[in-house]
């Protein structure tokens, strides 16, 4: 079952490759847009080995440039198939894209903002970090890449931050210390994110045992960055006597809606909780990706949000019909 989007659409610009696996795209839409404001998103059809999906993109602009709409595709070769559809994209093609809508928004009463970006994840803090610049708020940005090449934006971000604009190359110098980062923040500071599960794990740990209140500890993570590499599996549903192989680029709920079995779902990144269905039983660790369960939830192992969360392979038994509360 699906929310409802306003969809319109966009012609494809101009496309520029920004690294060697990261693309900027320019999306001309063919109407006007609503405002939107410092981590927005969109989402885009696309069509996948034939079939339709939906993909959800950061905004690159803070929503006070030009209509146009910017947006950057890391290419996956081993993901789910979004990213190759994006890349396909020739410049002057026709699209279709949602209405921005923002589920990551930038509180405006902080007296300090840290933003922490993994990789692509650099995306929604672009839009964020122009927007405080330009309203002169006190900033401080972390950016980690595996390797320098893969450091989009950083010659812009450095030339807008300064001395506040901290790149930190993996290959060179080690993963980001979070808890260093989170140390010399304010009481009242807040820390946003954006990155892989592994990095945003890192940070919540960090934001906990320095006894941040959870509240100022904003965050997105990727849909696509698991613990475990994507594998096909087998979905067994005993209320419908049904048997699903799910191959490796397909989610689960994909799945399930091909096959005609309704599951909630909204923001399909694991984010909205809407998507998420009992377990009964899986003989493979199960690969939580959402930001919607809490850690004791995931260990549990009763839930999994179907839209980005699977099994590391073998048979996962699952039932998508009890819509009660989600418990430990
Ligand atoms: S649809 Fe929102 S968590 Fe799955």
């Amino acid at each position: 079952m699906k929310f409802l989007d306003t969809w319109t659409r966009a012609t494809v610009a101009s496309t520029r490759d920004l690294t060697p696996t990261i693309r900027l795209f320019e999306l001309q839409p063919a109407g006007r847009l609503p405002e939107w404001t410092p981590g927005a998103h969109v989402r885009v059809r696309v069509t996948i080995d034939g079939r339709p999906a939906v993909r959800c993109y950061s905004l690159i602009d803070d929503g006070s440039g030009d209509a146009r709409l910017r947006i950057a595709v890391k290419l996956s070769e081993n993901g789910l198939g979004g990213s190759r559809a994006m890349w396909a994209l020739q410049s002057g093609e026709s699209i279709e894209i949602s209405e921005p809508d923002n589920h990551f928004e930038l509180g405006l009463a902080a007296p300090s903002y840290t933003l922490v970006a993994g990789g692509v994840g650099i995306t929604p803090l672009v839009s964020m970090a122009r927007f405080l610049v330009r309203s002169g708020r006190p900033l401080r940005f972390h950016y980690s890449v595996r390797s320098r090449e893969e450091a989009a934006f950083a010659e812009l971000l450095r030339a807008w931050l300064g001395e506040a604009f901290h790149l930190c190359v993996e290959n060179e110098s080690g993963r980001l210390d979070f808890a260093r980062i989170v140390e010399p923040i304010p009481a009242e500071g807040e820390l946003y994110f954006c990155g892989p599960i592994g990095m945003l794990e890192a940070a919540r740990k960090a934001w906990e045992a320095g006894g941040r209140p959870a509240s100022l500890l904003r965050y997105e993570s990727f849909a696509s960055s698991g613990h475990y590499a994507n594998q096909a599996f087998t979905a067994v549903l005993p209320r419908f006597g049904r048997e699903l192989r799910v191959p490796a680029h397909q989610t689960l709920l994909s799945a399930l809606e091909e096959a005609g079995i309704e599951v909630l779902a909204d923001c399909r990144r694991g984010e909205c909780g809407l998507c998420a269905i009992d377990i009964l039983a899986c003989d493979a660790p199960v690969d939580h990706r959402d930001v919607f369960l809490s850690e004791e939830q995931k260990a549990a192992n009763r839930k999994l949000c179907a839209c980005v969360s699977r099994p590391a392979g073998g048979r996962i038994e699952i039932d998508t019909a009890y819509r009660g509360p989600v418990t430990a």
